[in-house]
């Protein structure tokens, strides 16, 4: 058995924290995303929290044009979500107590002109909502993998709204509840990203001089 199968959840989260960097956000340092989650339910006080968060997220015109549609573990909007995820994301996602689907309206209320950032907006909110979980304690995971035609019949999202991501919320487990080897190895990688040199220009292509 690989060593990393055998890390604990505290010895994974460790692991998989971003580096200190003097002056960034804690939050930001705290936050990865995990796929085991433990048998905890979320409290509707901290839910709150999350969303409270993510509102506060800048958007163009302030349309706000990010909405949720969360589903508690046992209740028929969990089912909904879960129902509609890829086979590897029902492999691992089943034991989030929090699902959620991330929605954009894709044309502002005073106007009704296309909002072209809209889904820029959902994505920037739900990064506060991200960031916000981890100051808690909480792990979030973000999926592309799910059917949207299928979510947005099963929640009846309304067609003037762009679906974004769901989003799987807990609290990080053991790895070992994933069973399986790969996902456990997965699960224990070290993060990885790119240097800022190959993301921030001075000039197109040529690293900023920061
Ligand atoms: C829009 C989006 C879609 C994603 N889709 C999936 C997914 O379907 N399944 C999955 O396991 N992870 C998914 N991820 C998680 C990414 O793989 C993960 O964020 C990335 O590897 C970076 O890891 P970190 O979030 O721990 O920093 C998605 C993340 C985002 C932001």
């Amino acid at each position: 058995m690989a060593t990393s199968t055998v890390l604990t959840a505290s010895e994974t989260h460790a692991m998989k924290r971003a580096p200190v960097v003097e002056g960034v956000l804690p939050a930001i340092h705290e936050r990865w995303s995990a796929r085991s989650f433990d048998g905890r339910e979320v409290s509707s006080s901290v839910l709150t929290k999350v969303f409270e968060a993510a509102r506060w997220a800048a958007s163009s015109n302030n349309e706000q044009p990010w909405r949720w549609v969360v589903g508690r573990r046992g209740d028929g909007t969990w089912e909904k979500i879960y129902e509609t995820l890829v086979g590897f994301n029902k492999t691992w996602a089943h034991r989030a107590p929090v699902l959620m689907v991330g929605a954009a309206a894709m044309r502002f209320s005073k106007n009704g002109a296309e909002n072209r950032f809209a889904l820029y907006d959902l994505g920037a909110a739900s990064s506060y909502l991200t960031l916000e979980a981890a100051a808690l304690g909480l792990t979030t995971h973000q999926m592309g993998g799910f059917n949207q035609e299928a979510v947005r019949q099963a929640l009846g999202i309304p067609a003037e709204y762009a679906v974004g991501a769901v989003i799987a919320l807990g609290y990080q487990g053991e790895p070992a509840v994933l069973g399986d080897v790969t996902m456990i190895e997965r699960e224990t990688t070290a993060r990885t990203r790119k240097p800022l040199g190959e993301i921030v220009f001075s000039e197109w292509g040529m690293p900023a001089d920061l």
